[in-house]
Order: structure tokens, then sequence, then C-alpha cells
């Protein structure tokens, strides 16, 4: 593996280093360094990623055995948060949790009762709910062995998973998704980040999870918006890496929309599956790189959640991202126009609208303010914009420039198109 950019860096000028006796290593004859101690190390991450169903039945072993998975001989401490909509739709759900430690008293203990977190974007609005929530554990006696578990959305196990992650350094974070396009994508990674200032996920860290445990039963209360909203993630990994996956979409869209649970399922396993694979073995899972494949679609997406002051949820805008740099491969002969079809339909039939007013809005300039987001990834990734597009359905190759009249003219086809139907 090659070293770590970040880790294995020069000593800075005129340093001096002492070894680990405390004597100080030969001074090079300029007076200004000497030779540097080379400090390297690797750690392995290892999380179970569990699909289950009634998590906290009684009967269900999954989340107890998670907790005991490291064999330490002692009482397992936990402090539960719940996204606040899941709490209101999903009643019982405390109570329920509260039962699960109880009957499990003997290895488990639930700090407090669950506290229900504010679910959705208002989760990652910024510093504040973290800070409260590291001062709410701290108060409760949560220490370095203590588990936090989230339950929610992507956006509240952002935010958790950031709490917990600053936390005495990083405690232990088992995420319990309960949307589509947490349980596959969001809540299997190892990223977590907040939004700040106007700028989607400003702050954050790479902190693997101790366990990601999916119930597909949460699925079962989630609003239109986001039962569809997950199936765009879906499509974007299929997209540039799975063309099997690509048709079993395709045909599934429709049974998809009318929400088929069993299919919904199959979707979510295959798509945390691929996502998993990416992380493992790309080579770059905390995103040192500039090559970001997983965010093929996203530029233009996050660009107009923002715009939309967030009425457009993160899946749809991937939808429209996907159709948008769909369009612009085509153009470019990247895809067949059989491909484009394919994928504008399979995301129709899903039940994503494919046109936004906000796509075309100008800024004062008179500029399209959508472009702005590729100024706003180029800045992410530190200067130099790098894009992953298809090339061919379950294929992918980076660019490292987009043509703005390109963009400009694909939006155009996607706007009529969208008028026509
Ligand atoms: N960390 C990562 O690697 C990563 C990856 C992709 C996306 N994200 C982030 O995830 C967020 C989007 O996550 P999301 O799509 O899960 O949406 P979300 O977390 O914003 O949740 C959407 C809404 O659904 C509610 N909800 C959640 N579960 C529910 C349930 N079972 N029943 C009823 N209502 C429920 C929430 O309270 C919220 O109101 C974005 O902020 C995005 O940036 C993070
Ligand atoms: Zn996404």
């Amino acid at each position: 593996m090659e070293a770590n950019p970040h880790t294995s860096t020069s000593p800075a000028e005129g340093a001096t280093h002492l070894c680990a006796s405390g004597r100080r290593p030969p001074v090079a004859k300029d007076g200004f360094s000497s030779k540097p101690f080379r400090q390297a190390f690797s750690v392995t991450f290892e999380y179970p990623v569990v699909f289950t169903r009634d998590l906290f039945s009684p009967r269900n072993p999954v989340l107890k055995n998670t907790l005991e998975r490291l064999s330490e001989d002692r009482r397992h401490r936990a402090r539960v948060y719940i996204d606040d909509q899941v709490a209101a739709m999903q009643p019982g759900l405390a109570q329920k949790v509260e039962g699960y430690f109880e009957t499990h008293g003997d290895a488990l203990e639930l700090i407090t009762a669950p506290e229900v977190f504010p679910g959705g974007e208002a989760a990652k609005g910024g510093l504040d709910l973290a800070i409260d929530t590291l001062r709410d554990s701290l108060r409760r006696g949560v220490c370095r062995q203590s588990y936090i578990i989230a339950i929610g959305g992507g956006a509240m196990l952002d935010s958790v998973g950031l709490a917990a992650s600053l936390l005495h350094r990083g405690v232990r974070l088992v995420r319990v998704p309960t949307t589509v396009l947490a349980q596959n994508d969001a809540g299997v990674g190892v990223k977590n980040g907040i939004n700040l200032d106007g700028v989607k996920n400003a702050i954050g860290v790479f902190a693997p999870p101790f366990a990601v445990l999916n119930d597909r039963d949460f699925l079962t209360t989630l609003p239109e918006r986001e039962w569809v909203g997950g199936i765009a993630e879906a499509f974007k990994v299929a997209i540039i890496k799975d063309a099997a996956f690509f048709r079993f979409l395709c045909g599934a869209a429709p049974g998809l929309r009318d929400r088929n649970e069993d299919l919904m399922a199959e979707l979510v396993r295959r798509c945390a599956e691929l996502h998993l694979d990416h992380i493992r073995s790309n080579g770059d899972p905390f995103e040192f790189g500039r090559a970001r494949p997983l965010d093929f679609g996203h530029w233009s997406a996050h660009k107009l959640e923002i715009l939309s002051n967030y009425r457009i949820g993160h899946g749809h805008a991937v939808a429209m991202g996907l159709a948008l740099d769909a369009r612009y491969a085509a153009d470019r002969g990247w895809l067949a126009e059989q491909e484009f079809e394919s994928i504008y339909e399979g995301l129709k039939a899903s039940g994503f609208p494919l046109w936004y007013p906000e796509n075309e809005w100008l800024d004062p300039a008179g500029k399209l303010q959508l472009l702005k987001g590729l100024e706003d990834f180029r800045e992410h990734l530190g200067g130099e914009l790098t894009l992953t597009f298809p090339q061919g359905i379950g294929n992918r190759f980076e660019v490292d420039s987009v043509d703005h009249t390109g963009i400009e003219q694909a939006l155009v086809y996607l706007k009529d198109r969208a008028a026509t139907l």
C-alpha cells in the first residue's frame, strides 16, 4: 500500500527530532535538519453490516451479539438517539428499546432513556447540535468504552456520528439507518459530516462505525419522498459499476415505486454491498486522492439541494444529477443513446421528476447558478477538478474538465423532454 500522504510528511525546515532514547539524532552539516525518523503503522478497520428485521424484538440477538462482539468481560453501556420523525412515526420505539435492554440486562445497560434527536437536514445545520450532544454525553457519563447508538436517517447519523467521533477522541458508534438512502449508502460508509455556511458537508471526519444494523422494517413508515429518494444512489452505483444490477433496477422500477418491500430489500442489500466493496478495495477509503467515483452525479446534486433550500432531498437531487451527467455523457459518445434512454426511463419509472426550476436559476451576472456546483467541487477537491462519468453502463472513467456549454445543452434537452411528458 502507498504511504499515506497525510501522515508521511517531511519534517519542517529547522526541526530537530528526539530519538526513542531521548538523545538527539545526528544533525546534518547544514545545521538545519537531521535524518528523520520514519513513523509508520497501519490499523485495520473492521465492522459488521448486518441485515435484519425487528431489531429491538427481545428475541432478536443481533444487537446484543453486536455489542458483545469483542468478548469484553463487562456490561455494555449505551446511549441511544432516535431521529425525531422515526420517534413520531413509530411511537412505541423508545419503550421497545428500553425493553430490549431490560431483557438483556445481564449484558447490556442503557445509560438513560433514549433521546430524541432532530432528523433531516436540520440535524446537520452547524456545530451547535454536535456540541449539545457532546455536553449531554459527558453529563450522562458516556465513557470511552460506551456505545452511542444512532437510529435515524442519513442526516442525523452524520451529525451524531461526528459527535461520537469527537467524544473522548472517539467512542463506538452503532448506526441503525432508517431510510433507504441511509441503509444503502450514507449509513454503511466511513464518513460523518455536517454543513456550514451553506457548504454541504463542510466539516466532518472519516470514522468507521463499530457496526451498522440495517432493519428493513424501519422503512415501512417512510414518506414517499424518502422511499423513492434512496433509489437514486442505487442507480448511481449500478451505472458506473454493475450492469446486471442496473438491469435489475430498470425492471424493478415500477414495483419499487409501488412500495414493493421485497424488491426494496434486494436493492438496499446490493447497493450497500457495492458501496462497501468500493470503500474496502479502491485503495482510498479516506479519500485522500481526488477521484470520487461514488460522487458521480453529485456535483450538481449538492448545488440543487442548496438552491432549493433542501426542498429537493438528496436522493431526488442525485437522480436529477445522474440524468444531467448521463445526457452530457451521451452527447459525447461515452454512453450509447439507448443506454441514456434506459437511465432516463429507469429513473422516471422509479418516481423521480427529472426537472426542477432551480436548474435554470441565474446569478446576478447572468450565469447558471447550478454551474457553481463545479466550482464548489473543485475547491472541495483542493483546486483540481476530477469527475466520474459512465463509459457504457457498468464502467466509468474520470475527466478533469467539463464544458459549460455542454452542460447547458444537456439542461435544455432535459427541460424540453420533461415538458413533453
Ligand atoms: N456520510 C455519508 O457518507 C453520506 C453519504 C450520502 C448521503 N449523506 C447525507 O445523508 C443525508 C440524507 O439522508 P437521508 O436521505 O437518509 O435523509 P434524512 O436523514 O434527511 O431524512 C429524511 C427525513 O426522513 C425522516 N425519517 C428518517 N427515517 C424515517 C422513517 N423510518 N420513517 C419516517 N421518517 C423517517 C427524517 O426525520 C427526515 O425528516 C444528507 O445530508 C446527505 O448529505 C451522507
Ligand atoms: Zn449521495
